[in-house]
Parts: C-alpha cells; sequence; structure tokens
C-alpha cells in the first residue's frame, strides 16, 4: 500500500528505482465497467488509492513541476482550464504505476490525448455481450496513433456470457486483426469480471480454458523503460537568472543535459554551452527526459519562453508547415483556412489547416474524403504556423511532436494533434518591403485607410447600406473602395459555394484582399454576410483592429425574408436552395460590434450617419467631413 502525498512525489518516484514504472492509461466506458475495474485492482492488490495531480508538485521558483505531465496538460492547466484526466499512482511488490484515468463517454478524445502521450501501455475494455464496438475502435486508433504499441484487452462481464470460451475467443481475433491496422501489434487479451474479481488479480477458476495472465500479473511483467528517449530537448516555460547567469527552465523533453554541453536555442538556431544543469537549488551532474530543471547556459545568448533548447548535434526540425494527424475534440467542427491557435510544446503560435488531406473513418480505417473534422474525427492535415516552430515528428519525440489546437477566441482546446513531418516551401519566401509605403500614401490621400466590415443577413442591407456609405465618402473626398459577397464571387471567389468551409475560405481571401487595399491607402467597405465569428476576428487581426469596423447590418430574420430581393429566401424555403444562411445554415451575431445598425427600425441614412460618426471618432474622417 502506499499513499503520496503530492510534495512527496519526487521521493516516491526515486525509491524502488528498479521496480520499474508502467505508465497505462484506461479506455472503455463506464458502462463497460472500467472504473469498477480499476477500483478491483487496487482492492484486491491491497492497495489504496490516492489520486495526485502532480501539477500541485513544486518546481523551481515556485512553477508547478510538470515533469510527469504531458505537454497537453500543462498546456490545460497554464490556461487554467479544468481537466478531468486523473493521474493515480499506486505501488505493488513488484512495479510503480501511474495510471491516466479517463472517463469514457464519447468525450474521451480530449482526455486520451491529453492523458495519455506518456503512456506505455493502454487497457481497453470491452463488454462481452457487445464485443469490439466503434468505441472500441476509436480509442484503438487513437492508441496507436500515439505511439502506443501495447494494449491490454480486458473482455469484462463474461460472466453474463456463462464464461464462454467462444466470445471470448471471437472478441479476441476481432480485436487483433484491427490493433494490427492502426500499428497496436502486441495485444493481450484478459477474461475478466471487474464486478466479481476473477483474472484481475487472482487467476479465476472459472476460466479453465484460459491460461494467459491475470491482469495484474501481466501489468507487472510487461516489459518497459530503457526506451531511448531521443536527443536532448528542453521546451522552455521560462527565463531565469539564478546568480545573474542566463537559464532556460522547463522539462527536459528528451535525452539528457550536462555541463559543457554544446546545445542550440531552436528555432533560431543559436549556438550556447551549458555551464550548469540546476533542479531545485542544486547543481546537478546531469538532467534525464521528465526532470524539470534550469539550464544554465555560458553564453548571454537570446533565449525566451517557448524555445527549444536542443543537442547542438541533433536538433529539431524548423518549418512554418508541417503534416499533421489530428483529433477534433470540439462540437463546432473544424474547417480548413479557420484560424485557430496551435500550442506545440511551451510555444502558441497562430496556425490553420491550410488542407484536410482526409478523414480516416474508425471502422474500416480506410481514408476518406472530407471538407471539415466534427467532434472526434481524426483525420491528416498541412498546417501553417505564422511562424517558424521548433519540432520533431511525433514518432521520433512524443513531447516535442504533439500539439493542441485553442480556439482563438474562448482559448478552450479544441483539438490534439501530432506533427507528422515537416513541410517546406514558404520559408523560402520573404516579404518584400517598398518604399512608398501605406503613410506614404495615407499622406497623399490625406486621410487613414481602414476597413469598414458590414456583416448580417442575406437580404439585412448591406450592399444598400455600403452603396450609401460609399457615396457619402466619396463625396467627402475620400478614397475607398466596396468589396461585395455576390460581385467578389463573380471573379476571384467564384471557385467557392455555400458550405461552411467555403464560407470560411470566401471571408479568409476577403480578409488578406482587404488588408492589401488598407495598404494601399483605401477606405474599405467590405459586405459580407460573414457568417462566423472567427472569420470577421481574422479580419479584424489581418488588418489591425485600430483599422477595422465592425458594422453589424441587424434585422430579425423575418424581416429580411420578407424583402427577399432576390427570390432566394423562397427558394431555401422550397428546399431548392441549400446551406442558406438563417434557414439552414448559421449565422453567429457579432457580441461587440462597433456598430450597429438596424436597418428595420431607421432608414439606412441613419446607417450611415452612424458609421461616420464612427469614423470620427477614431480619427479616419475629421471634424471638417461633416
Ligand atoms: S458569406 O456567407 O460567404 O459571407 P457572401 O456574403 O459572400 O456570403 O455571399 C452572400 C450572397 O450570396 C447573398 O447575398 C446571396 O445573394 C447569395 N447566396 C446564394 N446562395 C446563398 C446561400 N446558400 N446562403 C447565403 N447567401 C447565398
Amino acid at each position: 500500500m502506499v499513499d503520496v502525498p503530492a510534495d512527496r512525489l519526487d521521493e516516491y518516484l526515486a525509491a524502488h528505482e528498479s521496480k520499474g514504472l508502467l505508465r497505462f492509461l484506461t479506455c472503455g466506458s463506464v458502462d463497460d465497467g472500467k472504473s469498477t475495474l480499476l477500483g478491483r485492482l487496487l482492492h484486491d492488490a491491497g492497495l489504496v488509492l490516492t489520486d495526485q495531480l502532480a501539477a500541485v508538485r513544486s518546481g523551481p521558483d515556485g512553477e508547478p513541476d510538470l515533469a510527469l505531465l504531458v505537454d497537453g496538460l500543462q498546456a490545460e492547466r497554464e490556461q487554467g482550464i479544468t481537466i478531468d484526466v486523473a493521474h493515480r499512482y499506486f505501488t505493488t511488490g513488484r512495479r510503480k504505476f501511474i495510471v491516466a484515468d479517463t472517463p469514457g463517454h464519447e468525450q474521451y478524445t480530449r482526455n486520451m490525448v491529453t492523458g495519455a502521450s506518456t503512456a506505455d501501455l493502454a487497457v481497453v475494455l470491452v463488454d462481452a455481450r457487445k464485443g469490439v464496438v466503434r468505441q472500441t475502435r476509436r480509442h484503438s486508433c487513437v492508441v496507436g496513433l500515439l505511439g502506443i504499441r501495447r494494449v491490454v484487452l480486458a473482455v469484462n462481464k463474461l460472466d453474463l456470457c456463462g464464461w464462454d470460451e467462444r466470445v471470448f475467443a471471437d472478441i479476441e481475433r476481432d480485436y487483433r486483426e484491427f490493433a494490427r491496422g492502426v500499428g497496436v501489434d502486441d495485444v493481450t487479451c484478459v477474461p475478466v469480471s471487474a464486478l466479481h474479481g476473477d483474472n484481475v488479480v487472482a487467476p479465476s477458476a472459472n476460466t479453465p480454458w484460459y491460461d494467459g495472465p491475470t491482469l495484474l500479473r501481466h501489468l507487472e511483467a510487461v516489459p518497459v523503460g530503457g526506451e531511448d528517449t531521443g536527443p536532448f530537448r528542453l521546451a522552455v516555460q521560462h527565463v531565469t537568472r539564478p546568480a545573474g547567469r542566463r537559464g532556460a527552465a522547463g522539462s527536459v523533453a528528451g535525452g539528457v543535459v550536462r555541463p559543457g554541453d554544446a546545445v542550440r536555442v531552436a528555432p533560431a538556431g543559436t549556438a550556447a554551452t551549458v555551464e550548469a544543469v540546476v533542479r531545485g537549488t542544486a547543481e546537478v551532474p546531469d538532467a534525464v527526459a521528465g526532470e524539470a530543471v534550469t539550464v544554465v547556459l555560458r553564453e548571454d545568448v537570446d533565449v525566451s519562453r517557448g524555445d527549444l533548447l536542443c543537442a547542438a548535434g541533433d536538433q529539431p526540425v524548423v518549418a512554418s508547415r508541417a503534416r499533421a494527424h489530428l483529433v477534433w475534440m470540439h462540437e463546432r467542427p473544424m474547417l480548413p483556412a479557420r484560424p485557430y491557435h496551435l500550442k506545440i510544446g511551451t510555444r502558441t503560435v497562430a496556425g490553420t489547416v491550410v488542407d484536410l488531406l482526409h478523414r480516416l473513418d474508425v471502422d474500416t480505417l480506410d481514408r476518406v474524403p472530407a471538407d471539415r473534422l466534427e467532434v472526434n474525427d481524426i483525420g491528416v492535415v498541412d498546417l501553417e504556423f505564422d511562424r517558424p516552430v521548433a519540432f520533431d515528428p511525433y514518432r521520433g519525440n512524443r513531447h516535442t511532436g504533439g500539439f493542441l489546437v485553442i480556439d482563438r477566441l474562448d482559448g478552450g482546446t479544441v483539438g490534439a494533434g501530432l506533427l507528422d513531418l515537416p513541410l517546406h516551401g514558404r520559408d523560402d519566401l520573404h516579404w518584400h518591403r517598398t518604399d512608398i509605403d501605406k503613410r506614404a500614401r495615407t499622406r497623399l490621400n490625406g486621410h487613414r485607410p481602414c476597413v469598414v466590415w458590414l456583416t448580417g443577413l442575406s437580404g439585412a442591407g448591406k450592399s444598400t447600406l455600403a452603396n450609401l456609405l460609399e457615396r457619402r465618402l466619396h463625396g467627402l473626398g475620400k478614397h475607398t473602395y466596396i468589396l461585395d459577397g455576390d460581385n467578389v464571387r463573380h471573379g476571384l471567389n467564384r471557385d467557392l459555394g455555400f458550405s461552411d468551409a467555403d464560407r470560411v475560405e470566401n471571408i479568409r481571401r476577403v480578409a488578406e484582399v482587404a488588408r492589401l487595399f488598407v495598404d494601399a491607402g483605401l477606405i474599405v467597405i467590405a459586405a459580407f454576410i460573414s457568417p462566423f465569428r472567427e472569420e470577421r476576428d481574422l479580419a479584424r487581426h489581418l488588418v489591425g483592429a485600430d483599422e477595422f469596423c465592425e458594422v453589424f447590418v441587424d434585422v430579425p430574420l423575418a424581416v429580411a425574408e420578407q424583402r427577399d430581393p432576390k427570390g432566394l429566401y423562397q427558394r431555401a424555403r422550397q428546399g431548392r436552395l441549400a446551406n442558406f444562411t438563417g434557414i439552414d445554415s448559421p449565422y453567429e451575431p457579432p457580441e461587440a460590434p462597433e456598430v450597429r445598425v438596424d436597418t428595420a427600425a431607421a432608414d439606412p441614412e441613419h446607417g450611415v450617419a452612424l458609421i461616420v460618426e464612427h469614423l470620427r471618432s477614431i480619427g479616419v474622417l475629421d471634424d471638417a467631413d461633416g
């Protein structure tokens, strides 16, 4: 029995080193008997379970010591998001264990990905009465992707099938065949009853036909450790100055580091030498993967949070594009071209999926074409970051090759992925500076540029408003241009339709064009339904918040439908036009637009006046501009 207070975890892990440590995760649903099984395991082995989250342990500089946790957990904790992976520690006479226990409902993916990246083995639970089901396959796919090669298939509730050997054998055969396809090549199947304890700790008299190990015996005996953790990597959490020297603090994510080692600071590639390795307050001769340390550098080089300290002789790749496996975790689907934040190690960058190559059908393992990833979908994507990022392919290093996808608007984790390989090409592109710039054009024009972004339902009055506004501005001698949904779709965006994915791409392109036109010195009036908050937010970021004015052209759907200037609502209602905004395609109203215009309540001239007033308040127009 062991009871580990959080502040003594180090001691606990250091103890019984010879026993070895097995990290495993459990997958299956509550209905399959997962908690019962874990409870039974601990109870029958005479252990007391102690729930501990390692983050409460204090590391150097009072930062949480995240050495035992996977990157995903770090990311979530730093953002203050509650996570529901419980790491549980227990030890038997033969071995110590860390279990990442993940809830089993369909929302499991996030928990598995964030809880599993350091697991040596997965215990996959199936209900003998149901056999291998979709969820079992999905779990196993993720397990395989995560690089966990060993699975114990616990075939539970076999008592309810009369301990029928054939039931067990059929499930075993089904599972082995599937597991091979997802790269899980070491499968041990154990017939158990979590409720009654058969084959959990003690062998069962009910399964005379089974001569394999009990669950616990297998967990104690399966070979672990000794794996090569690769070349030295340390994801820099923060920079300290112990005794005036420059130190990079973080968890060793691979390899070993010793004083005297030649290192590089990636992605910049700056060379440096390790002066000392500090753990807590003491200098140590070395540090290995999993330890939280401060690496003191001899040279006064630039290091900051998000950098990757690495072995000079074996550096990570640096690229601003990468191919990756992506597991989507949110009800809102992943759409290519939509802006997200990507958390890679300790670095957060802006990024998008530029190409969704395919989705994986978890039942057949077929690659199917897709234009989006729904919750729990797994796909292969090409990612683009807003700057070069240092990483290792996931199969080389689970820590530096994994990433989380974060929603830009609410900061929640919406996906997790594994980087497969860098894609080159764009890194050779440079921004060409010109002598005549926006400031020069502004001076010549006599006014500042900006974007007036009109969003609202079809028929809300955006184009009418845009036209009136442009006439007004033109009359004031301002340089203007209207980008209008219908017009742009005749040319630049003629290849796009009205699926969510196409609308995202439509707005991305328009936002880029608006940015160029602002650079050209114009007041751009953009009139697009632009139904999604993310893309309007992207436009705002691309252009710059101080030159962006979001106008919500707000009319009730009933009013827009009543107007129906192009007869489109009628066609949509008759089912002859699919994906029509407001009918069978969503519209997300702005939460804090700069201007709100209700064209149902007041005439459009009033809306123009409100916009002009706002442009004056931000200095695009001046008081002389009546
Ligand atoms: S957006 O959603 O991608 O921003 P955009 O503003 O470019 O749309 O184009 C909207 C215009 O396309 C509408 O004013 C309407 O005339 C036309 N249209 C045709 N089909 C649809 C549809 N399914 N949903 C919305 N608008 C449509």
